[in-house]
């Protein structure tokens, strides 16, 4: 049932809400050349709708020429072709407000494409230009320049710069050979320019005033036309030491050359201007991935961005007594600034963490994937089945990504000459990179590409053939099926008054327990440990994981009780008057 998300009574949306990523190429394919688009969005919104999510995000969906799947943007005013037109996304907003949906989309501000006009213009002009101010372009060193101009390194592997070459085409290092027609002026040596993701990627000078007025009027843009919000991605890298000094691995202390610079913060307070100048509490969210949560916290004051996503949940190990420690730290931390907490399972760029939860080392990191490590698959739905209703159940709002509700596993075996992800050219092979989670959901059918295109159309990536018993269709109805734990644990949560508090009190518990109560009548209990533990006295189970037989909870599961009386062993830890959290 479609809820009344964008009433008057819902101020604060942001604060609770569930938010649903879609990454539009791998959701559904309206016109089946295998890519997925908004017209596949548009038919599939009642099934967002049912599912109870508050907002849809949109990975980014600009014209792009795919350096990296669509985060490099050549034109932040217009939709990328093959997902469809402006007219159709404006449509789609309009369709997802009826619904009850927000829609929020991803932008792009550390990078542009370089396919996009201002580089073409940067890479016409010539070296100290007004056109290469916009970017970091810089000579290299030695004699023939022929060094990058730093030693910074790309996040997909490599060096972080590229050298332009002669035919106004930029190259990555060795050098690419001058020839005649260089930009540059006789006898100089060509420039480099800086990009911390693939080459395809420059790095705006956000020391530049184009580039903030561009920004400022690129969210313009999108406000205008309906979107409820912005998913900022890289929020933490835009700011650059101006002298781009080489990085000291070894340094303690001061400001890092390019992460989290006290510089960043202006921006976002003058983004936050411009959201708040549109009625409607549209919301600003950062990807900033900082491992001090003080640090991340100061993203979110009150005059700069509404919300972040929550790595340090995402990353943690299956493990009662890490994640009671990330829960605190998060609530804590979240409530000196009054921001809602945000929980986090997976996205387009982590290992799905069904397959992380079934692996020997549930921990997650970022710089090593471990593709193709042994993961007990069984395990993992078993432990993604608590994990989600350890998500809904906390106060605070809650990312899912697309195939979470279906159970969807990373996709380890794609075949090498498939794989489109940078992270695999650039290290040489040796990362497999994220095509994994990116694999197109399976809607219905028995066979590819399941519903995701119309019959006979191929998928952009294959499908496993197992995948026939998580499609949406298989597991509608099902009783024990991710899909319909996700709709009645959604409901759930939206309906309680309990869940939709701020107020959490940890209740004492065996070891690898979590237990805690959530306002006047619900206690939450999730089994970490190997062994099953026995329910507190309750009135009724609102959820389980899995079946509850005999009065236990078996491991790797999770409840949700009706408890009315005041449970004992209630540790009278009350989060409620901590922050001003909801
Ligand atoms: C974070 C995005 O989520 C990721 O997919 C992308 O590769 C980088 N930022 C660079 O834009
Ligand atoms: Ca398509």
């Amino acid at each position: 049932m479609p809820h009344s998300g964008r009433s008057a009574a819902s101020r604060d949306w942001w604060r609770k809400a569930d938010i649903y990523e879609v990454y539009v190429r791998s959701f559904a394919d309206g016109n089946g050349d295998g890519i997925g688009d908004l017209a596949g969005v548009r038919a599939r919104l009642p099934y967002l709708a049912e599912l109870g999510v508050d907002a849809i995000w949109f990975a980014p969906w600009y014209p792009s020429p795919m350096a990296d799947a669509g985060y490099d943007v050549a034109d932040y005013r217009a939709i990328e072709p093959l997902f469809g037109s402006l007219d159709e996304a404006e449509q789609l907003i309009a369709e997802a407000h009826r619904l009850g949906i927000r829609i929020i989309i991803d932008i792009v501000p550390n990078h542009g494409s370089d396919q996009q006009q201002w580089f073409a213009d940067a890479l016409a002009a010539q070296a100290g230009s007004a056109e290469r101010a916009r970017y970091h372009f810089r000579p290299g060193q030695g004699a023939e320049g022929s060094v990058p101009p730093n030693n910074w390194t790309s996040e997909f592997g490599g060096t972080a710069w590229s050298r332009v070459s002669s035919a106004g085409r930029a190259q990555p290092a060795p050098e690419a050979p001058r020839g005649p027609g260089a930009p540059e002026a006789a006898g100089e040596p060509a420039e480099w320019y800086l990009h911390l993701f693939s080459p395809g990627q420059p790095d705006f000078n956000w020391a530049h005033p184009d580039v903030r007025a561009e920004f400022a009027d690129v969210l313009r843009f999108w406000f205008d036309r309906g979107v409820d919000g912005f998913r900022i991605d890289s929020a933490a890298l835009l700011a650059k030491d101006p002298s781009l000094a080489d990085l000291d691995p070894g340094q303690a202390g001061g400001e890092h050359p390019y992460i989290d610079r006290d510089g960043v913060h202006g921006i976002y307070r003058e983004w936050r201007r411009i959201a708040d100048s549109y009625p409607g509490e549209r919301v600003l969210i950062g990807e900033v991935w900082l491992p001090d949560a003080e640090r991340l916290t100061r993203y979110l004051r009150p005059d700069e961005l509404h919300s972040a996503f929550n790595f340090d949940f995402l990353c943690c190990a299956w493990d009662a007594a890490r994640l009671r420690e990330v829960i605190d730290v998060t609530l804590d931390s979240h409530a000196r600034v009054g921001a809602p907490a945000t929980w986090v399972l997976s996205n387009h760029d982590v290992v799905r963490h069904v397959t992380r939860y079934g692996r020997a080392d549930t921990a997650f990191s970022m710089s090593d994937r471990r593709i193709g490590e042994p993961s007990d698959r069984e395990l993992g739905t078993r432990r993604a089945r608590a994990a989600a209703l350890l998500t809904f159940s906390l106060p605070g709002a809650v990312y899912l990504y697309q195939g979470d509700e279906l159970g969807l596993w990373e996709v380890e075996d794609i075949p090498d000459e498939l794989l489109q992800d940078p992270f695999w050219e650039r290290s040489g092979h040796t990362d497999r990179g994220r095509d994994g989670c990116r694999v197109p959901l399976p809607w219905s059918g028995k066979q590819p590409p399941f519903g995701f295109g119309p019959e006979g159309s191929v998928p952009w990536l294959p499908q496993p053939t197992q995948w026939k018993d998580l499609t949406a269709e298989a597991e509608s109805g099902s009783d024990g099926s991710m899909l319909e734990l996700y709709r009645a644990a959604l409901r759930l949560r939206r309906a309680e008054q309990a869940l939709t508090s701020a107020d959490i009190r940890w209740l004492a518990s065996p070891a690898g327990v979590l237990s805690y109560r959530r306002g006047d009548d619900i206690t939450v209990m999730i089994n970490l440990s190997a062994h099953p533990v026995g329910l507190p006295p309750h009135d009724k189970v609102l959820i389980g994981s899995a079946p509850l037989q005999g009065g236990v909870l078996p491991p790797d599961c999770a409840t949700w009780l009706r408890t009315r009386q005041c449970t004992s062993g209630d540790e009278g830890f009350d989060r409620a008057a901590q922050g001003s959290q909801g």
